[in-house]
């Protein structure tokens, strides 16, 4: 590249890294990727490391990143919160130990500590004598957000120091860095119930928890389940640890959550290795990281190499291979949820994403679209994380030719046919059609499924098969199927015929909370199901309910309560529950009691479950006893009645037998239930 086109990329670069920086930081809605951000950074720097004389002070390279917003109180650094330099693969890390070697040679002998590089906030927490009075953002580096009303929401973040009262006595002043974050599994709860409510899903767990730390009103972020790791002492009154491994040991005697997943290593290899392990083992913890750090352990040692900019030499982030790559997006569908709410996905070019080929990805909904102004042709960045399907980051706006197409939502239902609709004051757009196959065939679903009255060999396919067939129109139809319907089916012989009937059957035992949650009402899941059965005991009383008792259920909002008298009312709903009804599904708390009495065979005994069990998962065994009236706990005592042992029993079997613990294997306890009854 010739200098003049080499200083056109650079002002080509400076722009686009500050567009980036500003959606990053002050709109918490990037468009593109971390790795692809400090990609850019890095060609920056290249470009001004040959030519020194073209960076200018505003060039975003000499600045530590971030915004200062205007909405919060300003909280001065006791020292510059820093930033990392990063490797992405083991040359880089190679290439980092040789540049610290020309400085110290010490570096080839000392040790290292690896941490997770967790994909979350930086947060500085200040404790003075030993209580939390003030915590802020990362800011700029120097100056942060003062947050602190809502850090207090955060249950792992200790408000006073030492947590244990035996811990050590705390220093006059200290100050802390962490880094706040979201669960994966929480995060797929969170928008689970904002789906059931027809409310915006949240599109990462990282933007989510950036939108709640910064958010003005603190019980909105009482509301997130917002997690925190400590790793840094930032200052501290009196002596400080000579080493990070020192450090993290002192902040986890304070009470502090502290990473389980911490390394020490003695060369570079091993650091290499370890890094490169956790490209695997990410998927295993719960929270997103993307990358590892790479701390030289003696402090001493790691300040005395100073400072490159905004960061320090003695640490270097390791990141991960992408899992965020860019495809083309081919076309947009539109999914029909169980309540009618009408989904759009990416129907993108099979692209391998962290080792899986990813064909479809969400578009959380229709605003989403076209908030991020995503076209149909666009090249589009997609991302997976964890366990989590595939999502949409937004377009690639540089790749843009011209012939992207703009897409509108959809005025009809894409299975039905019928006109869609808009709620107010909600994002999601509806088919209110009851008679669409497509809501039929997901109410179903959901009706037998796991989580509400769980019939057994009733999976999605059967489901289609059986309302393709117009055996079943809707879920009360399945209580009149009979033994010639399902023979009629393919695949369908006598045992799996009378399986499944035995299952339906079954299922009219379930009790009344999940039968509630199975109807499918919009907003009412687990929880709420668990409230109304509580409050009416019976489908009879839950009938003639008003809107105005349903408000006076703690937990239920006007919109539960209105879709809920919404939902009993309609007159399709309630031919749906008369059929119900006659065919003897009809739970109430009462019948479920006398029930649940007769069955408690266990009552008064003491389990404790180890191993791996066969027919059982761990939840089903403990629903399994629980059920029955035992108890089940974690460790074994003298007071633990039974040892219920799986394959590979560890110690908890070698404790029950010097206890005298009665051992049960996994049918002598089936057996049991089955004698006592
Ligand atoms: S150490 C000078 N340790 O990664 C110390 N940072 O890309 C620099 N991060 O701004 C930070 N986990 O927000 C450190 N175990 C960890 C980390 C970590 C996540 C974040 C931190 C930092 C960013 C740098």
């Amino acid at each position: 590249m010739n200098e003049e086109k080499l200083y056109q990329q650079l002002i080509h670069l400076r722009a686009q890294i500050q567009e980036h920086n500003y959606r990053y930081h002050v709109l918490d809605a990037p468009i593109i990727s971390d790795l692809e951000y400090d990609r850019l950074l890095l060609e920056l720097r290249e470009i001004e490391g040959r030519h020194p004389e073209w960076v200018t002070p505003d060039s975003p390279s000499q600045r530590v990143g971030g915004f200062v917003s205007e909405r919060f109180e300003k909280v001065a650094h006791p020292a510059p919160i820093l930033s990392l330099a990063n490797a992405f693969d083991r040359d880089g890390l190679s290439a980092w130990l040789d540049r610290l070697g020309k400085i110290d040679p010490r570096v080839f002998e000392t040790d290292f500590v690896i941490e997770p590089k967790l994909d979350g906030l930086t947060v500085v927490l200040h404790y003075e004598n030993g209580l939390f009075v003030r915590g802020a953002t990362r800011g700029d580096g120097d100056i942060g957000e003062d947050i602190t009303p809502n850090l207090r929401t955060i249950k792992s973040l200790p408000l006073r120091i030492p947590v244990a009262p035996d811990g050590p006595p705390a220093p006059g002043n200290l100050v802390v860095r962490g880094e706040v974050f979201i669960n994966l599994d929480d995060f797929d709860e969170m928008n689970r119930r904002q789906e059931e409510a027809g409310e915006k899903v949240y599109q990462t767990p990282r933007n989510t928890a950036a939108g709640a730390l910064r958010n003005l009103d603190s019980t909105v972020t009482a509301s997130r389940p917002l997690r925190l790791y400590v790793y840094t002492i930032v200052a501290m009154s009196t002596e400080m640890p000579m080493t990070q491994i020192g450090s993290l040991e002192v902040l986890q005697t304070f009470g502090f959550p502290v990473s389980d997943h911490i390394h020490i290593a003695n060369s570079i290899q091993e650091v290499i290795r370890v890094c490169e392990s956790w490209i695997e083992k990410r998927d295993e913890i719960p929270f997103e990281i993307d990358g590892m750090v790479v701390k030289i352990n003696d402090l001493g040692l790691a300040n005395s190499l100073g400072v490159v900019g905004k960061d320090p030499r003695g640490a270097i982030a390791y990141k991960f291979p992408a899992k965020e790559v860019s495809t083309m997006l081919l076309d947009i569908g539109v999914n029909v949820g169980r309540t009618g709410v009408l989904t759009p996905y990416a129907i993108l070019e099979p692209v391998e994403i962290g080792g899986v080929i990813v064909r479809q990805a969400t578009l959380h909904n229709f605003d989403f679209i076209q908030e991020k102004d995503i076209r149909i042709g666009d090249r589009v960045l997609v991302k997976r994380a964890g366990d989590v399907i595939p999502y949409v980051v937004g377009p690639i706006l540089e790749a843009r030719t011209g012939d992207e197409q703009e897409f509108s939502p959809p005025k009809v239902c894409p299975t039905c046919g019928e006109p869609v609709s808009r709620i107010e004051g909600e994002v999601a757009i509806y088919c209110i059609n009851p008679a669409c196959p497509a809501q039929i065939i997901r109410n179903i679903e959901h009706f037998v499924s796991r989580s509400t009255l769980d019939i057994v060999g009733l999976g999605i396919k059967i489901v289609e098969q059986l309302v393709h067939a117009n055996l079943v129109g809707d879920v009360a139809d399945l209580y009149t199927l009979n033994k010639d319907d399902l023979l009629m089916l393919e695949g369908f012989a006598e045992k799996k015929a009378d399986n499944l009937l035995e299952s339906i059957e079954a299922s009219k035992s379930q009790p009344l909370s999940k039968f509630i949650f199975a109807l499918g009402i919009r907003g009412v899941g687990e929880v709420v199901g668990n409230d109304l059965a509580r409050e009416f005991q019976s489908v009879d009383t839950l009938l003639s309910a008003t809107r105005e008792d349903l408000e006076g259920i703690e937990g239920i909002g006007p919109n539960i309560a209105q879709a809920v008298v919404d939902w009993l009312s309609h007159p399709a709903n309630r031919v749906i529950l008369g059929k119900l009804k006659n065919a003897g599904m009809w739970p109430s708390v009462q019948a479920s009691a006398a029930k649940e009495e007769m069955n408690q065979v266990f009552l008064g005994k003491t389990f404790v479950v180890t191993g791996t069990l066969e027919a059982f998962t761990r939840t089903e065994v403990k629903e399994f006893i629980t059920g029955m009236g035992g108890k089940v706990n974690s460790s074994v005592s003298a007071k633990t009645d039974y040892l219920v042992a799986g394959a590979n029993a560890g110690s908890k079997l070698t404790k029950a037998q010097e206890l005298g613990v009665q051992i049960l294997s996994e049918s002598e306890l089936k057996e049991m239930a089955r004698d006592e009854l």
